[in-house]
This record gives structure tokens, C-alpha cells and sequence, in this order.
């Protein structure tokens, strides 16, 4: 039938997919590709975003989540583990609970957004958090997974790229063809090297061409911009507070090879392009996400993006993962009015005449 059936089904000829993978999904995928018409037309570009925060979790994660535990629930595993900053948790909490099996996270204490640990949290998952950054929780899980039969599901087991990939796909098909420029968030480097991998598959099958890669990190965690590894990384954006990325390598090649770069972004810029794409749009990301946003604005004024450019921005998380940040970063604020009609009516009136 016409029911989308999420990624595993729909994808199965690109994936590694076997007689004896579970059907698992929660019917992620398939994500809107918004057309910013006047943000377009301010930049003097064709801006896209591909909002991922609609995801049933809401972040990219899933893409890679439900493949990832597919393929442990395969191979027999009953325990899956991650770190993270809160994103790959909420998404290995759901598939795990989809697929009945244990999930172990390992967080930064204090450092990731309040959603994200509600759906951890909701989700059943058994939570630790360290007093250590995601750099920390990473190295601990990856030595842990080798020592204990747990499946890691962080980023360096190549199933979530797999999936990953599957929104360059989806981009392509949406367009017609790949965008002039990709700009994506980046933090432990997965993401980009997923959609680079798949950019490439797709175009070798359909002859889709080839996008610029132009990958964005937190100023404050800019490890590859940098290229030193940052000890205690610092960002407003927690999704992408990370100093050591795993996929750093593959991050390099994929900006190199496609004729893109690695740039940052100061927190500042990060909370503009926050504010700006919500009120002028309508579309509601979390920060980390907006550092692409941030990224546009900065290469379109530097003409690093050529006006006229076909930019395709990815969208990572929903805004509502991180409401602390929404609320702390705006002006507007609820007016407290008293349960009375003509207190609201004379309120409006001074300031509609203003
Ligand atoms: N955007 C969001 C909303 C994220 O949660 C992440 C990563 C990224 C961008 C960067 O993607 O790591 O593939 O370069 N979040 C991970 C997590 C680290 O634990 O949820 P990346």
C-alpha cells in the first residue's frame, strides 16, 4: 500500500538488510523539505530545510537508531549502550523499548536539555550521568562495549551511518536532484559523514550530482576548525558540545572531496539564527541544529555561498528538546492579566495603539 513504513522498508536495496533483520521501525524517515521563501529571499539563494525534528523522537538519530538496533536485535545482542548528549540516548531509549530490549546511556551531567532526559527517562532507559563531558562518556562506553556483550550504538558502529545516510536520499528525491551546498551541524561528525556517503551511493545509481559539504561546529568546540582537540569544549548548543569527534577523519574527507570546508560558529550567531528562522519562518530547531542556519548567513555574506545557490540547511533536532534555552534566550514573555475580559480589551488597546 501507500503507508509509509519507515526506513528499513523503504530503503532496504541501500541498506544492510538480511532475510533475518527484525521489521523494526517507528515510522522515521520521510521528513518534511521546507522551502524558507523569505529568508530565500533576503540571502538571495533557493534555502531549503530539511527538518529532521519530525522524526519520532525528534532528531535524525532515529535514522541511524533503528538500523543500529535492528542489527543488534539480528546478531542476538539484548543490551544496547550509548553516550550522548541526549539526542542518541532518546532515540536508542525508543528503538530499544521498541524492540524489547535494555538500554544503558551515559550522559554529561548537568549538560544535556531537559527534553531529551524527559524521553530517556519516559522511555525506560537505565541512565548514568558523569561527571565528565561527552568525550569522556564516549571513550568510557566504547571500552565498557568491548569488555562486556553490550552493542554500542554510538556513531562509530557503522549501522547508524547506514541509516543515516538515508536522508541524503530523501534530499535528492525531494529536490529533484542534489543541492549546490549542504550545510549541517556538526559534532561527533557522524551526520556528515553519513550524508556524504549517501550523496555519493545515490548519484552512482541515479546520477543525482554532488553537493558542497559545508560542515558547521560550535566555536567553543571547534576541534576540527581548530585541528587540536578541545580538553573542555563550551557551547550553548549541548547537542554539539564535543572536543573529540569520532568521525573527524571522514568529516575532513567528505568536506575535501566534494569541494566544501569545516567552519564555526560563535554561540552568538547561534542564537540569532535560532530566533530568526522561528520568527520569520516558522520553523522551530534546537540550537545545535541553527548552527547551520548560522553557517548560511555567515557564507552567504562572506560569498562563500554564491548568490543564486540551490543550500539545502539540515534541521537536526526539534526546538521543544530544549525549551530552557527557548525561554531564556526571548524578549517575549507571557503578560499576567487578570480572568477578565475588559482588563485583556484595555491591555490590547494601549499597546495596539503604540
Ligand atoms: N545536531 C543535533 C541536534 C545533535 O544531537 C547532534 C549530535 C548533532 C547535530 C551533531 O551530529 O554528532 O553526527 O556530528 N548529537 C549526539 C548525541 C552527539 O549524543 O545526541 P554529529
Amino acid at each position: 500500500g501507500m503507508r509509509w513504513k519507515g526506513l528499513i522498508e523503504h530503503y532496504k536495496e541501500y541498506l544492510p538488510v538480511t532475510a533475518n533483520t527484525p521489521s523494526l521501525t517507528l515510522n522515521e524517515g520521510n521528513t518534511p523539505l521546507i522551502y524558507l521563501e523569505k529568508m530565500s529571499k533576503q540571502l538571495g539563494i533557493e534555502l531549503y530545510v530539511k527538518t529532521e525534528g519530525t522524526n519520532p523522537t525528534g532528531s535524525f538519530k532515529d535514522r541511524g537508531m533503528v538500523m543500529a538496533v535492528a542489527k543488534a536485535k539480528e546478531e542476538g545482542s539484548t543490551t544496547i549502550m550509548c553516550a550522548s548528549t541526549g539526542n542518541t540516548s532518546a532515540a536508542a531509549a525508543a528503538y530499544a523499548a521498541r524492540a524489547n530490549m535494555r538500554c544503558i546511556i551515559v550522559i554529561p551531567n548537568g549538560k544535556i536539555a531537559f527534553g531529551k532526559l524527559a524521553q530517556a527517562v519516559m522511555y525506560g532507559a537505565e541512565i548514568y550521568a558523569i561527571e565528565g563531558n561527552f568525550d569522556d562518556a564516549l571513550k568510557m562506553v566504547r571500552e565498557i562495549c568491548n569488555e562486556m556483550p553490550i552493542t554500542l550504538v554510538n556513531s562509530v558502529n557503522p549501522y547508524r551511518i547506514e541509516g543515516q545516510k538515508t536522508a541524503a536520499f530523501e534530499v535528492c528525491d525531494q529536490l529533484g536532484k542534489a543541492p549546490d551546498i549542504l550545510a549541517i551541524p556538526v559534532g561527533n561528525a557522524g551526520n556528515i559523514t553519513a550524508y556524504w556517503k549517501g550523496f555519493k551511493e545515490y548519484h552512482e545509481k541515479h546520477q543525482t550530482g554532488l553537493p558542497k559539504m559545508h560542515g558547521f561546529e560550535a566555536e567553543g568546540a571547534a576541534a576540527i576548525v581548530k585541528n587540536q582537540v578541545i580538553e573542555n569544549p563550551e557551547t550553548i548548543a549541548t547537542a554539539i558540545r564535543i572536543g573529540n569527534p569520532a568521525s573527524w577523519k571522514f568529516a575532513v574527507n567528505a568536506a575535501n572531496e566534494s569541494g566544501g570546508k569545516i567552519d564555526m560558529v560563535s554561540d552568538e550567531e547561534i542564537l540569532h539564527a535560532y530566533q530568526l528562522v522561528a520568527r520569520t519562518e516558522g520553523v522551530f530547531a534546537e540550537p545545535a541544529s541553527c548552527a547551520s542556519i548560522a553557517g548560511v548567513l555567515k557564507d552567504v555574506k562572506s560569498g562563500k555561498i554564491p548568490q543564486g545557490s540551490t543550500v539545502v540547511t539540515v534541521l537536526t533536532g526539534n526546538g521543544l528538546k530544549d525549551p530552557n534555552t527557548a525561554i531564556d534566550v526571548s524578549s517575549i514573555k507571557p503578560v499576567v492579566l487578570p480572568n477578565e475580559k475588559e482588563a485583556v480589551l484595555q491591555h490590547l488597546k494601549e499597546v495596539v495603539t503604540s
